[in-house]
């Protein structure tokens, strides 16, 4: 086989390279050595940022499974590796007469905001879907597997009401195989534990809706308009996720305030004049990730721990962001949308640029579950008019029920089991 020709950049600089002289050479390497030998910070530099720039941001991207291939390394829980090359989160909806994989009735722990059966809906097709990957499948959730692997440890999840239907949906999801006495479920002020007792296992819920300090983590009223939230408090919260093994964050819809920006706290909530500057929403997200990561870096230990990061849960209020002509919601919606490349407008494209650039430079690896696009299709899916009511409904309500129909959160079973079957994915075959 014939060499590649040179391009006509490098053959330029052949000729410079040869007139270096050997005496020359040898003093750079020299520098060089000097350099490395006196320059510790210098080598740990190299080092971590070529090795962790592999480890971190685990996307299905084709370069990063072949580095990791490469490197040889193991994320802490993996027993195999996903099938090479497929994004497990682009893919499509088919119908499944096996879901859901549990009943609503089976399943106590549903709180009443998410058990949409017993609240009147009518229809159940919602329940018969699984997500389907291009180019390979998703391995069947294996509650036996999971449980054995978190015997005396720790998973938690960490953020808002979202995160805490994916954790009641694990929930659901690993129960049936532990007998009735070997289980609890109790509420302490922000933190919910579930407990597997034989297993001497937890998979706790940590209300968190900003990870950071804010004036909206009261865990039970928290309805505020006006949100404040404190830079640099991430340990306020985070000293107790301290000990976890295995942490799955989001955060996205607290953010979300119809303004362009954020009310951040310099100081302390405690202040009696309070020092507060208003950020672009972009921004402000961003150092909560930077401070998220921060605290992983100093908390998560890469070789025995585990961190997710769930991206924005899409909600469907506006029905003409899918070609509604009367304005209209998630409200009596039965069917998804099947354009792939929708994307609602309340879903910010600029948060996950953020997320990415944040990621990308993150010192920790950080397992993502990108579930924006595929939870975009499903309009059928929001718990909307068939929950509990914390406040009884007005005539006007009553008479037109999309206007308190709840377009954000999904009932269970349904789409957050798809979330965990992904992250069981990705533990165990990352
Ligand atoms: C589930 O996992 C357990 C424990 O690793 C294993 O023994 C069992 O064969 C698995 N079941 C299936 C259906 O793969
Ligand atoms: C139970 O699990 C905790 C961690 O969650 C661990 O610290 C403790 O040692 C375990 N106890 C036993 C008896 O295994
Ligand atoms: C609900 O949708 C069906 C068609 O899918 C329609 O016939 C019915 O009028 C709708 N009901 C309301 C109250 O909008
Ligand atoms: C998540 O998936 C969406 C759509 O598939 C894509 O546009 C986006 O870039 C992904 N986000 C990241 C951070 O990889």
């Amino acid at each position: 086989m014939k060499p590649p020709s040179a391009s006509p950049s490098s053959s330029a600089t052949l000729p410079r390279k040869s007139r270096l002289s050997p005496y020359l050479l040898s003093l750079l390497a020299f520098i060089l050595f000097v350099t490395i030998l006196r320059g510790e910070g210098f080598l740990r530099y190299i080092f971590s940022s070529k090795f962790n720039s592999h480890r971190s941001f685990h996307r299905d991207q084709n370069t990063s499974s072949s580095t990791k291939k490469k490197l040889g390394e193991r994320l802490a829980y993996a027993i195999g590796e996903s099938e090479k090359d497929c994004d497990m989160f682009q893919g499509r909806w088919v119908q499944d007469a096996s879901r859901p994989i549990y009943e609503e009735s089976e399943c106590p722990y549903i709180q009443p905001q998410l058990t949409c059966q017993e609240h009147g809906r009518p229809d159940k097709g919602y329940q018969h879907w699984r997500w389907q990957p291009h180019g390979c499948s998703i391995p069947r959730f294996n509650a036996t597997l999971m449980l054995e692997s978190l015997r005396g440890k720790r998973m938690m999840f960490v953020g808002d009401s979202l995160n805490r239907g994916q954790f009641v949906s694990m929930v659901c999801l690993l129960h049936r195989i532990i007998p009735e006495n070997g289980k609890s479920m109790d509420t302490l002020g922000s933190l919910t534990v579930f407990s597997a007792k034989e297993y001497n296992a937890t998979i706790e819920f940590y209300w968190a809706p900003f990870l950071l300090e804010s004036n909206s983590d009261e865990a039970t009223i928290h309805r505020i308009s006006d949100r404040i939230v404190r830079k640099g408090s991430i340990n306020k919260h985070g000293k107790h996720w301290e000990g976890v093994d295995i942490i799955v964050f989001n955060t996205y819809v607290w953010w979300i305030t119809g303004l362009e920006y954020i009310k951040i706290l310099q100081g302390s909530f405690e202040d009696e004049e309070k020092e507060i500057v208003e950020l672009p929403t972009e921004e402000a997200y961003g150092l909560a990730m930077e401070s998220m990561l921060g605290w992983c870096t100093e908390h998560m230990d890469a070789k025995k721990t585990r961190v997710f990061f769930t991206s924005m849960s899409p909600s469907h209020d506006k029905g003409i962001d899918w070609g509604r002509i009367s304005d209209g919601n998630c409200y009596n919606e039965t069917s998804m949308i099947d354009d792939p490349t929708y994307w609602g407008s309340d879903c910010k494209k600029s948060i996950m640029d953020v997320i990415s650039e944040v990621f990308s430079r993150s010192k920790v690896p950080i397992t993502f579950l990108n579930i924006t696009q595929l939870s975009s299709y499903r309009k059928d899916a929001h718990t909307s008019i068939y929950k509990k009511q914390w406040t009884p409904l007005n005539p006007e309500q009553v008479a037109n029920p999309a206007s308190y129909a709840d377009c954000v959160h999904w009932c269970l079973p349904g789409i957050q089991d798809t979330w965990n079957e992904l992250l069981f994915s990705k533990l165990f075959y990352p």
